[in-house]
């Protein structure tokens, strides 16, 4: 078998299908009788594999959109700059966002992209992470769609990645250290 890197598994195939089931039926319970569709905005890259399913399990109408931003910086570390690299093909105006992110570490990214999605005037601002890693934190975000709360160890898998590798993992890993 090839090496893959990993060292453990932290969360399997299985636990991602019942976390992604439990946020899809939570989402639809709270946007139930929505009027107008749900836009979905997913933070890239690494929340990509997340968003497509869990809009597969969200059975309410919906549109997606897709967000780019990057921190200047070595990439490992959350720096003060952020910069967006693409913006969202729609105005969001008026309407009710849940923006999609894959991991929340120091809540860093998470505040200043929800900074600038509230100022463009929304009707409701929800925000859900796969993975939420709250003993790092250092900026208050209000997560309202948890999945999976993990301890302090950086992760790969199901897109999430380590100098853009592993994000095609079905399961969420462990790197080795050396
Ligand atoms: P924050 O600004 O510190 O909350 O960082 C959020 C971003 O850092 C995430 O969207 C990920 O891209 C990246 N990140 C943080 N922790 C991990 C990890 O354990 N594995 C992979 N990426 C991570």
């Amino acid at each position: 078998m090839p090496d893959t890197g990993i060292e453990r598994i932290l969360i399997t195939e299985e636990e991602i299908a019942r976390t992604v089931a439990r946020l899809g039926d939570a989402i639809t319970t709270c946007y139930a009788g929505i009027d107008r569709e749900l836009v979905v905005i997913g933070l890239l890259r690494g929340s990509f594999v997340f968003m497509a399913d869990l809009i597969r399990v969200i059975r309410l109408p919906l549109v997606v959109d897709f967000l780019s931003v990057s921190t200047y910086g070595d990439g490992t570390v959350s720096s003060g700059e952020l910069r967006m690299t693409k913006d969202l093909e729609q105005s969001i105006e008026d309407r009710d966002v849940l923006l999609v992110e894959d991991i929340v570490d120091t809540g860093h990214t998470f505040s200043k992209v929800l900074g600038l999605m509230q100022a463009r005037r929304p009707r409701s601002l929800k925000v859900c992470t796969f993975l939420d890693k709250p003993s790092r934190r250092t900026c208050e975000v209000a997560i309202d769609f948890c999945g999976i709360t993990i301890p302090n160890e950086f992760v790969c898998g199901y897109g999430l990645d380590f100098a853009q590798r592993y994000r095609n993992l079905p399961y969420v890993g462990v790197l080795k250290t050396d």
